[in-house]
């Protein structure tokens, strides 16, 4: 059994992972062993699990990429309650764990970790203490639960039994048919990273298959929050629903409502290679996290926008005192990164009214800046460890500005260093090229640009609310711009030949412009300049000729018809021109040779939206020219030389 959980966590090891641990049952008591070295953790767990008790047949295990609390092995999963009987793994944000933590201090409950996982073991310990089944306590505890689970729990008080559930972050059900009687069936690992969207190594729970009666002869159950996890072992699946838990028992396995009513999973069958299974069935890690760019979005928000418009921004060692004082923003990163600080420029100065300067972070360093204890300088790295980006903070210090860093990375050298943290929850990003930790960080960086603002109470709590609203809408609209990626990739194919592009771009379209042309560069090694479309006139336009190509961001922004003059400037020079234009605009669509419609929001948060296509039109571009859109050439994912 031992090997199936230390397996099912191997087996995802692709999505990175800061630490890892198992909880196996053991007659009355729980044997646990973490291990928190990196990408160590699974060799090193692997030899603690060496000293585990003989005879085991059901248990949970973790991988996790740490989004609340340091990659330390007091946070590793799985977490215990008081008694130490309780083991919980879980994949998700808890949004309500500060009052919940509250709560269960106030009743003297032990915390132990910086983790919001731990908070579930201490309200099924305290359900327990009703006297409820493990089953009733874990829904019981998942009615006072907000946020997003996928989750695995076990107490020896009922042996061979592991209760699961899930809402927002997947979970699946393996059946693993076994000659032989059927068995109590073999461990459990459960849901993985903490932290959505990753999810964590495969769940093997115990018992016959067959919601809610016992399953053929001969039969194991395994839970995984990630089809891979078991992939090796089954091939037959069934999926849980959101608020929906799977109880596994030696002899038989049922699936429940929160409200007890028994349901019958849907079964799918797998046909993919454990390869594919892990790009979830994409053809590569590329498309698979472009399709993560609404969850990605979505997480970051998770507990972030309170009732009444009011904001909470977490890990944040800056107070409210010292951020009201600032006088000056300064944004230092590189690439997609800096990009995304372009975007905050125009939410910082349109919401918080405060200069924005937003700096290469490489140039940064040798421009002699100004800056003193009332600048707020702010890092955006999706790895934290950019060593630009990285030197730039550290000269912020030297003069004495606050720092704070906008990271995917929890604990990074950036984390670390800044006095405040604000982290994007995009989950571990394998493909070398920014989608969703860029799209997370333009999220993140809109909602400290509403922070700031409300706290310079100049922006009243409903207009925060309404422009929450259209946050929140986001995913949403990113949804519907990536199932636009047929029609992309066809306007794609006109271009194959095309070796140079004019991305153009105005206000905020012009971080956008800029983001394209990046992608197209690093993915399909073409050559393609993000320019200002209001400096065409002041000499670039000399390149325009008949067969240019130009690729413009007219979506109904604030210059939106300066745009469209541009646009009509190179089309008058023989220009062959796409658009990036919101539905319905035929204005723009009539000016253009080929659209990529997106839909229409707020004008500040357009880049969230318009830059969708953009990313689609490189990809499929790279793909057109067999290109490996996974790991380009020359690139590394993190730049630590400068
Ligand atoms: C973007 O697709 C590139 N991978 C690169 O420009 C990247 O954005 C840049 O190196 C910054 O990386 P960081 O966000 O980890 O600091």
């Amino acid at each position: 059994m031992l090997d199936v959980l230390l397996d099912g966590l191997a087996s995802l090891e692709y999505r990175g992972y800061d630490s890892a641990g198992i909880a196996v049952e053991a007659g009355e008591d729980l044997w646990r062993a973490r291990a928190a070295t990196g990408t160590r953790s699974l060799d090193d767990l692997r030899k603690l699990a060496s000293a585990a008790p003989a005879g085991v047949f059901a248990g949970i295990g973790h991988t996790r990429w740490a989004t609340h609390g340091a990659p330390v092995e007091a946070n590793a999963h799985p977490h215990l309650d008081c008694t130490g009987t309780v083991a919980v793994v879980h994949n998700g944000i808890i949004e309500n764990c500060r009052e919940l933590s509250e709560m269960l201090l106030g009743e003297g409950h032990d915390l132990i970790s910086e983790t919001d996982t731990e908070l579930l073991a201490h309200l099924v310990e305290r359900e327990l203490a009703t006297g409820a089944s493990l089953a009733d306590a874990l829904r019981a505890t998942l009615r006072q639960v907000e946020g997003a689970f996928a989750l695995a729990v076990m107490w020896p008080g009922e042996p061979g039994t592991i209760v699961a559930a899930r809402r927002v972050s997947p979970l699946v059900l393996g059946r693993v048919d076994i000659a032989g009687p059927p068995t109590a069936g073999p461990g459990t690992a459960g849901p993985g990273t903490a932290g959505p969207p990753t999810a964590g190594p495969g769940t093997a729970g115990p018992g016959t298959a067959g919601p809610p009666t016992a399953g053929p002869e001969g039969c194991q159950w395994m839970l995984a929050s990630d089809v891979p996890a078991l992939l090796g072992r089954t091939r037959t699946f069934w999926v849980i629903e959101d608020d929906q838990l799977a109880e596994l028992r030696a002899g038989s396995m049922r699936v429940t409502t929160l409200a007890g009513k028994d349901v019958e999973p849907s079964e799918l069958h797998v046909e993919w290679d454990v390869e594919a299974a892990q790009k979830g069935g994409f053809d590569d890690f590329m498309s698979k996290e472009m399709h993560e760019q609404p969850r990605a979005i979505a997480d970051t928000l998770l507990g972030r926008a309170l009732p009444g418009g009011l904001l909470a921004l977490d890990q944040m060692r800056i107070s409210d005192e010292e951020l009201r004082e600032v006088d000056k923003v300064v944004v230092v990163a590189c690439g997609s990164s800096y990009h995304a600080g372009l975007v905050a420029k125009f939410a910082i100065e349109h919401w918080a009214r405060l200069p924005a300067e937003i700096d290469i972070a490489s140039e940064f360093r040798y421009r002699d800046p100004i800056l003193d204890r009332r600048t707020l300088v702010v890092g955006v790295s999706q790895s934290g460890e950019t060593v630009d980006t990285l030197q730039a903070m550290r000269e912020a210090r030297r003069w004495d500005a606050k720092v704070l860093v906008i990271s995917n990375v929890v604990d990074s050298s950036m984390a670390r260093e800044a006095d405040g943290v604000l982290y994007t929850r995009a989950g571990p990003e394998i493909g070398v090229a920014a989608t969703k930790t860029h799209l997370a960080q333009i999220v993140a960086l809109e909602v400290l640009a509403l922070y700031l603002a409300q706290l310079r109470g100049i922006i009243y709590p409903t207009e925060v609310e309404r422009l929450l609203d259209d946050i929140a809408r986001l995913p949403e609209l990113v949804q519907l711009a990536l199932d636009r990626s047929d029609s992309v990739r066809a306007v794609a194919a006109k271009y194959a030949a095309t070796r140079d592009f004019f991305f153009l771009g105005r206000n905020v379209g012009f971080p956008v412009a800029l983001e394209g042309a990046l992608k197209l560069k690093e993915l399909a090694y073409l050559r393609a300049e993000g320019y200002p479309a209001g400096e065409l006139k002041h000499g670039p336009i000399a390149l325009i000729e008949p067969g240019t190509v130009v690729v413009g961001v007219a979506t109904r922004t604030r210059l939106w018809e300066k745009m469209m003059g541009n646009i009509a400037e190179v089309r008058s020079r023989g220009a062959t021109v796409v658009l990036v234009a919101n539905d319905g605009d035929d204005q723009a669509g009539s000016e253009a040779d080929d659209v990529l419609w997106v839909p229409a929001t707020h004008p500040v948060l357009a880049p969230v939206v318009d830059v969708v296509p953009l990313q689609l039109f490189a990809y499929h571009l790279a793909r057109r020219h067999g290109h490996d859109v996974d790991r380009p050439r020359n690139l590394a994912k993190t730049v630590t030389v400068e």
